[in-house]
């Protein structure tokens, strides 16, 4: 049976939080492991320098922050293709040639792009201000490092959606010139992880700094499940388990004896101030074994290097030969 192929990018921008964890690591570590599935997963380092320009440090190491925590978490390199965009030279050889196909007209219409203009607007701004080339051709770059690998299903969340859509259009565009070359890929939407909410109540995200980094140490953990908001019901007062972001957290965590018994005591009145104890156990008693992994790991960048190149060869095995039929057709 051929093997459907599935890619998806991670971007190196931030610590990963639990939010990260839950929408979108989980999810795709499952997908990895569906036999019918063949999945490639990058570090999306170029797509991270639209934004992330002044540290190269930082740079380096939220990229193998990035990496290091994925295969803390069980990522296999020999059953899923991992490597970083930045070693696989012919995605950006592919970028060009797909930005020949994209009129500025779709890409004025990215929502991302579209956001900032509106934005300067308001603020009677020039409407470009704050935009780099990278930032507006962002969407093609995502379109070659999609179509590259004959991607088939790209799992993302649902603000990509609209990307993917423009990848299909570009793949399209030039099918029509040089006659079928790409196929058109799919998304998949995440879609039962709903939103997890940070410490504030708003969604979790670096951008909001209310967020549990995923193997945050310990002490360092107890004290921001501290932090989760809670309401002021007495410990007495019977509570809500499918309204308390407390509960959704345990549930991902604890057995499922457990969470029967936690839901129980939710029933009959547990303090606020228990329940995040029981949680930060269950919480620790999962994440303690890949926290080491991973420190270990950022330990040894080395060992992160070698696991990525490899990666990159094997990514290389399909990008190379197709880049050059590409290139055939139109010319070259
Ligand atoms: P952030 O909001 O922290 O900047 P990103 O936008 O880089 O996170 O998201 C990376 C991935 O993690 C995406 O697939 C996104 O859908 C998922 N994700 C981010 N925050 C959450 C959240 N609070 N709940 C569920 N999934 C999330
Ligand atoms: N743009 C995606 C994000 O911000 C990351 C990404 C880059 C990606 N290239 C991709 C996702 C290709 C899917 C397929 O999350």
């Amino acid at each position: 049976m051929m093997k459907k192929s599935i890619l998806t990018g991670i971007k190196p921008t931030g610590q990963i939080h639990l939010g990260n964890y839950m929408g979108a690591i989980k999810p795709a570590l499952e997908l990895a492991k569906i036999q019918e599935f063949q999945a490639t997963y990058f570090i999306a380092d170029y797509h991270a320098l639209t934004k992330m320009q002044n540290n190269a440090q930082e740079f380096r190491d939220l990229s193998n922050g990035v990496a290091a925590t994925w295969l803390a978490l069980g990522l296999n390199p020999e059953q899923v293709i991992f490597y970083r965009q930045s070693d696989v030279p012919e995605i950006f050889e592919m970028n060009w040639i797909l930005s020949c196909f994209a009129s500025k007209g779709l890409l004025n219409r990215a929502h991302a792009y579209k956001a900032i203009v509106e934005d300067n607007k308001k603020l009677e701004k020039d409407p470009d201000f704050g935009v780099n080339m990278g930032l507006f051709n962002y969407p093609i770059l995502m379109a070659a490092d999609i179509l590259l690998f004959k991607t088939q299903v790209v799992p993302v969340g649902k603000d990509q959606v609209q990307h993917v859509e423009i990848a299909r259009d570009l793949a399209q565009s030039f099918n029509r010139h040089y006659g079928e070359t790409f196929l058109l890929p799919e998304y998949k939407i995440q879609e039962d992880t709903a939103v997890l909410p940070g410490l504030d109540g708003r969604k979790m995200s670096k951008s909001y700094q209310n967020t549990i980094p995923l193997f945050a140490e310990p002490k360092k953990l107890q004290k921001l499940i501290n932090k989760i908001k809670t309401d002021s019901l007495p410990p007495e007062a019977p509570k809500d388990p499918e309204t308390s972001i407390l509960f959704r957290l345990y549930a991902e965590f604890a057995s499922s004896q457990e969470v029967q018994e936690m839901k129980e005591q939710y029933g009959n009145g547990i303090g606020w101030g228990e329940v995040k104890k029981e949680l930060f156990l269950v919480m620790n008693r999962f994440i303690e074994e890949p926290r080491t992994k991973y420190h270990e790991l950022m330990s040894s960048p080395e060992t992160i290097d070698k696991i990525l190149k490899e990666g990159a060869e094997k990514a290389r095995v399909m990008s190379v030969p197709f880049l050059q039929e590409i290139k055939e057709k139109i010319g070259f």
